[in-house]
């Protein structure tokens, strides 16, 4: 057996898999967010190293073989969460998480310094609130005795790991969305460090998301009652554990997940091409490789705000039931998915969302499949950015809400004009930290043959070619849109 811990943002998730994939426990322990004021998201660190501890105990009170069975453990974290420990390793103040807001002015403060050609030819990733290295300026700025006192920081599952084995390290998936690691040169940036004024020893030692980095402590094992022959490893930043947990670890792989807000995740195997911050661009768990990420902010999140105003007393499934009925091109509308403002690749918070095309006669379903629509078109754009750079994109393994209706998975074929795939279970990010534990322990030679022998196809979806020209046609207007409403709030 191995375990995969998937630390989120509103809870921990652990799994337990054997050889064969298969999820023996799933256990979910939750933790509270911190929001002192608007814009502020904060956790308290040592509330996931409990929450985590108490899940692993029910883990091993449920588990009946021999406890040394269960080999290795792996993580899959949060991203872009800053936590500052002193020379003693304790915490120094709540994490600042990726969804916290108050960094506008550090954000704005890194390209004055640096220049934004500059940063993004550095790091490939544009200043964004969310980012690490604006909430280190942060604290220096507004806590500077805490500033002082900090020996390291790390990402939140850095920082749970390190409790489990008393070792510190990132790893480079992680590291890649701070926006102090030199992308092309995989360590940290001298030059950030020196213009932005940084001590370089506050960045720890860099490590691949595969390596074995030690063995879990005696207290550990105590207070768990796992054996302290559980060797553990690095793990990974959730997108790209997401991206191992879907199979997404080949040329021409991609993933659409879509939740609350939707992801489009593509498998890159160089280092050096250039979006120019118009996509995200990280390291991917699987050694030498990379990932480009475009994310749309109201993805789910659109429809259920629908829901929400329009047919309250609905279920989803009763609410998209009908839209099967709706010819593609929802018989003239068109809608766009800015409900919240735009992430990529248009990095735009004050952009709003539209209807267009309304006429007498649309009944309500044309709107739940025009909202499907756009937010399928809205994450469609990113994909053109992937293959405006040469990337050729065939199979599209979708994940999430996406896959609840089978209306919505042709749709997706037919917008992005490939193969979708949808997969025979879906642990996602936990299941890709459980992967790499599984490499580690050397049951497979790849991530790529562990990750086939795990996950199963369920279903494929063909582009049907009458409905990709139609697409086709009303993506060149849906692209109009954001051109033509992006002053409105400015
Ligand atoms: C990625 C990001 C989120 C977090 C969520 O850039 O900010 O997906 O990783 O945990």
């Amino acid at each position: 057996y191995v375990i995969g811990i998937d630390l989120g943002t509103s809870a921990v998730k652990i799994l337990l898999v054997d050889q064969k994939g298969t999820v023996a426990q799933e256990i979910s322990k939750d933790y509270p967010l911190i929001q002192e004021k608007t814009g502020y998201s904060e956790q308290d660190p040592n509330t996931w190293v409990d929450q985590t501890v108490v899940g692993l105990q029910e883990l091993v009170h449920h588990f009946d073989g021999q406890i040394e069975d269960i080999e290795g453990i792996s993580f899959s974290g949060q991203m872009h969460g800053l936590v500052l420990l002193d020379r003693s390793n304790e915490v120094l103040r709540p994490a600042i998480l990726w969804n916290d807001t108050r960094t506008t002015e550090q954000c704005e403060k890194i390209y004055r310094l640096i220049g934004e050609e500059r940063l993004l030819s550095i790091t490939q990733n544009p200043a964004l609130e969310g980012f690490t290295l604006p909430k280190l300026l942060w604290v220096r700025e507004h806590e500077p005795e805490i500033y002082a006192n900090a020996k390291t920081f790390l990402l939140p599952k850095d920082y749970l790991r390190y409790r489990l084995t008393g070792s510190i390290e990132m790893d480079y998936s992680d590291a890649s969305g701070t926006l102090l690691l030199d992308f092309k040169e995989n360590k940290w940036s001298k030059e950030l460090c020196n213009l932005l004024d940084i001590d370089e020893k506050l960045c720890p030692p860099l490590v691949e998301s595969t390596a074995e980095v030690g063995k879990i402590t005696v207290e550990v094992a105590e207070a768990t009652g796992l054996s302290m022959s559980t060797k553990v490893f690095a793990g990974g930043a959730d997108n790209a554990c997401g991206a191992i947990g879907s199979r997404i670890l080949e040329q021409g792989t991609t993933l659409c997940s879509i939740g609350t807000s939707g992801v489009v995740l593509s498998y890159e195997t160089e280092n050096t091409k250039d979006f120019h911050g118009k996509v995200h661009y990280f390291n991917h768990g699987a050694p030498d490789a990379y990932y480009t990420m475009g994310v749309t902010l109201a993805a789910g999140y659109s429809l259920s705000w629908f829901k929400d105003v329009f047919a309250k007393n609905e279920s989803f499934a009763e609410l998209v039931s009908e839209v099967g009925k709706v010819p593609v091109g929802s018989n003239g509308l068109l809608f766009t998915p800015y409900l919240v403002g735009e992430r990529t690749p248009y990095a735009d918070s004050s952009i709003r969302a539209s209807f267009i095309g309304m006429d007498g006669s649309h009944e309500r379903k044309d709107f739940v499949r025009a909202i499907m629509e756009g937010i399928t078109f809205s994450l469609h754009e990113s994909i053109t950015v992937f293959r405006d750079h040469g990337k050729e994109i065939n199979t599209v393994v979708s994940t999430g809400g996406g896959t609840k209706n089978e209306e919505w998975l042709q749709m997706q074929a037919d917008i992005f004009n490939a193969k979708v795939v949808k997969m025979s279970s879906e642990q996602g990010p936990g299941m890709g930290a459980a992967i790499l534990a599984a490499y580690g322990c050397g049951w497979f030679t790849s991530l790529k043959d562990c990750a086939e022998e795990f996950l199963k196809v369920e279903k494929e979806y063909y582009p049907i070619e009458d409905n990709v020209e139609k697409y086709k046609r009303l993506f060149v207007i849906y692209q109009e849109v954001y051109k033509q409403t992006s002053e409105i709030n400015k």
